[in-house]
C-alpha cells in the first residue's frame, strides 16, 4: 500500500515514523508498504487549494492517515476560523477525495467531543456535546467525514496524548518540576493518557488486520487510550515520582485553575470495541509512561 501520513512533525506523526523506521530496520516489515510523511509545508490543511494541488499532483494513495490537526485547545477559542478550517473543512475535502479515489482513510479525533458529564466511560455511540471550540471543530470533522465517506474510513478518538516529543503534559511537567518547588495541578478532571507510540502501534496493527484490509466496511468510530483512570494531578505526581523530582504537587479544582477553553470533567472512554474488532492489546498508563520516560532519559 502507498500510505500518506499527514502531520509528520506532530507527536503522533513522529511516533508513526519511528515505528515504521524501526520495523524496516529490523526487517520486520513484511508488507511492502510505502509511507509518505507530509507536513504543513507539503500539504497545508488550512488551504483548500493546497489540498487539491497536492492530490492533483501525486499518484493515488491506498490509505491516508490524518494525524495533522489544529491542537492548541486554548488558542482555538480565539482562532476558531483556522481551527475549523484544519479540523473540519480540510477533513471534508480529504474525505471527498478519498471517497472519489477509493482511498481508505484513518482520521484521529478526540475525547473533547464529549462534555465530560457522564459518570461512566464513553462509548463510541454516546452523544457528543463539545464544550470548547477545539472540540466543536473536531466533532464537525467527524461528522463531515462520516457523510462524505460512508464506507472505508475509520475515526480513532484518543485522549490526553503525550510522547517523548515536545509540547505535551509530560514535557511541560518535567520542565516546570525542575524549575519550581511546588506546582498546582487540576485534580477534578478524570481521563486516560494516550502514549503516542502505543497509538502508532495500534494504527499499524489495524492496517495489517484482515478486517481493515480485505473487507469493505461502513465508516466506524473507535475509542483508544491507555488503560486506567487518573486525574492530571495524579499524572503529574507519577511523572515526578519516576524522575525523582522533588516538587510538591498541589491539587486544585478546574474552577481555581481557569483556562480560556473549558475542559470536560470526565472523558474516560470505553475501549472494548477496538480491542474486540482488531484484537488490539492496550497497556496500562503507568507502564507506558515509564517507557516514554526511559526514552526521554536516553535522549538526555
Ligand atoms: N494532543 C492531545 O492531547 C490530543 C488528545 C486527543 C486527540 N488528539 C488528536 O490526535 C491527533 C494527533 O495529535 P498530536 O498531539 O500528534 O498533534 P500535534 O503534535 O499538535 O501535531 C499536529 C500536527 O498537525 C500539523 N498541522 C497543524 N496545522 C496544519 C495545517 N494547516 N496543515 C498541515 N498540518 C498542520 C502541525 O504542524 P506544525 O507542527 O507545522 O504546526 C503538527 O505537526 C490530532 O488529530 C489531535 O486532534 C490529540
Amino acid at each position: 500500500m502507498r500510505i500518506l501520513v499527514t502531520g509528520k512533525n506532530g507527536q503522533l506523526g513522529r511516533s508513526i515514523q519511528k515505528t515504521v523506521n524501526a520495523d524496516t530496520k529490523i526487517g520486520n516489515n513484511q508488507s511492502p508498504n510505502e509511507y509518505i510523511f507530509v507536513g504543513k509545508e507539503d500539504l497545508d490543511l488550512s488551504s483548500k487549494s493546497s489540498i487539491s494541488h497536492y492530490f492533483g499532483n501525486n499518484d493515488k494513495f491506498d490509505l491516508i492517515i490524518n494525524c495533522a490537526a489544529y491542537t492548541a485547545v486554548d488558542k482555538a477559542e480565539k482562532e476558531q476560523e483556522l481551527a475549523n478550517q484544519v479540523n473540519h473543512l480540510a477533513v471534508k475535502q480529504l474525505a471527498k477525495i478519498a471517497n472519489n479515489q477509493q482511498v481508505r482513510l484513518i482520521h484521529i479525533s478526540t475525547d473533547y467531543v464529549f462534555d465530560g458529564e457522564s459518570n461512566k466511560p464513553y462509548l463510541e455511540t454516546d452523544t457528543p456535546n463539545p464544550i470548547n471550540a477545539y472540540g466543536r471543530t473536531k466533532l464537525a470533522g467527524e461528522k463531515v467525514l462520516q457523510t462524505a465517506m460512508p464506507m472505508n474510513a475509520l475515526i480513532i478518538r484518543a485522549s490526553w496524548l503525550y510522547s517523548e516529543y515536545d509540547n505535551n503534559f509530560v514535557s511541560t511537567m518535567l520542565k516546570l518540576g525542575k524549575e519550581r518547588d511546588e506546582l498546582s495541578v487540576v485534580s477534578d478532571q478524570i481521563g486516560s493518557p494516550t502514549y503516542a507510540a502505543d497509538l502508532a502501534d495500534a494504527i499499524l496493527e489495524i492496517i495489517k488486520h484482515k478486517k481493515f484490509r480485505d473487507v469493505a466496511q461502513t465508516t466506524q468510530i473507535y475509542n483508544y487510550s491507555n488503560e486506567g483512570e487518573i486525574s492530571w494531578h495524579e499524572f503529574a505526581k507519577e511523572i515526578f515520582k519516576i524522575e525523582k523530582i522533588e516538587c510538591k504537587v498541589n491539587p486544585v479544582t478546574s474552577q481555581q485553575y481557569s483556562t480560556p477553553a473549558k475542559r470536560a470533567r470526565n472523558t474516560l472512554m470505553n475501549k472494548d470495541k477496538i480491542v474486540k474488532v482488531f484484537n488490539i492489546k492496550i497497556s496500562n498508563w503507568k507502564s507506558s509512561l515509564n517507557t516514554c520516560m526511559a526514552i526521554l532519559k536516553q535522549k538526555q
